[in-house]
């Protein structure tokens, strides 16, 4: 034991070796933590289902996160017994996949969002929107009415799905291709919606904030919120042994 303490009294008196002893600790603890973030694509598990937002999603979710929902809201379902019986099924690493940045959160003012997708009409939510009080009497969630009279700015929707496809996001050809059209479609039933339906299964089609002759930022953060955590089929969910 004391020869252990001698010889480190040596490191611990020689500063020099000291820092160079440190830094190959953190070196190897760094690679550690590090090295396994490049083979990330080989850990996240593929689901069906898991597909690209649709343009109208993707800027329906940059208005999310300019608005800071997320400052409020989760989006992520922990594989605990009380989270599962409120939200639903715990969340999936395939299900963040193609965020930039995720949206995870990290406080929950309000409840998790994760599965929010479809538990409401498009109705409730632009009034909740407009006024969160009108229909959740105790919300302290502040009102979002102004969503309602901005219009969508949508001149640049293909270099954002462009630039989606940089970080891995595998948008083809076509959907850049069709990008400003399928937008539109989307926020409007009676135009030619089967480009939508076909590349993005799924997507809710609709007037959502209920004024066809606009279209609003309300329009497309409600396509947004529709779609979250209806993409993978969680009727094969087993809340027992999990997954499958
Ligand atoms: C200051 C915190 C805060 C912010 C910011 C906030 N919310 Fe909320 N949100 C709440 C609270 C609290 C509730 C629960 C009461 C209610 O339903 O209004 C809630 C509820 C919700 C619900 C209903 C969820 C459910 O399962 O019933 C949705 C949807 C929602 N918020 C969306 C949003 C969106 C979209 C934004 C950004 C535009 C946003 N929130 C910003 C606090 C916030």
């Amino acid at each position: 034991m004391s020869s252990f303490l001698d010889k480190h009294k040596i490191l611990e008196t020689n500063a020099t070796l000291l820092l160079v002893c440190s830094l190959l600790v953190v070196t190897i603890g760094g690679i550690v933590e590090i090295a396994p973030l490049f083979y990330l694509q080989n850990t996240i598990e593929k689901v069906e289902g898991m597909r690209p937002y649709s343009p109208l999603e993707l800027a329906g979710r940059d208005i999310y996160v300019r608005e800071g929902c997320y400052v409020c809201h989760s989006q992520m379902i922990r594989p605990f017994r009380d989270e599962v019986e409120r939200y639903g099924p715990y969340s999936l690493a395939a299900e963040s996949m193609y965020d930039h940045p995720f949206q995870w959160g990290s406080k929950r003012t309000g409840p998790d969002l994760a599965r929010v997708g479809a538990r409401y009409s498009n109705e409730w939510h632009v009034q909740h929107l407009i006024e969160p009080r009108s229909v959740v009497p105790e919300s302290i969630m502040p009102s979002y009415s102004f969503l309602l009279d901005k219009e969508l700015e949508i001149r640049d929707i293909e270099g954002h799905l462009k630039t989606n496809r940089i970080v891995g996001v595998p948008y083809t050809d076509e959907m850049l291709e069709n990008a400003y059209a399928d937008l539109i479609a989307q926020a409007n039933p009676d135009a030619d919606t089967a480009g939508v339906e076909e590349r993005y299964p799924k997507a809710v089609i609709a007037d959502f904030d209920g004024d066809p002759g606009r279209l609003t930022e309300m329009d497309a953060l409600i396509a947004y919120l529709q779609m979250l955590g209806t993409l993978v089929d969680f009727s094969t969910y087993d809340p027992t042994s999990g997954y499958r």
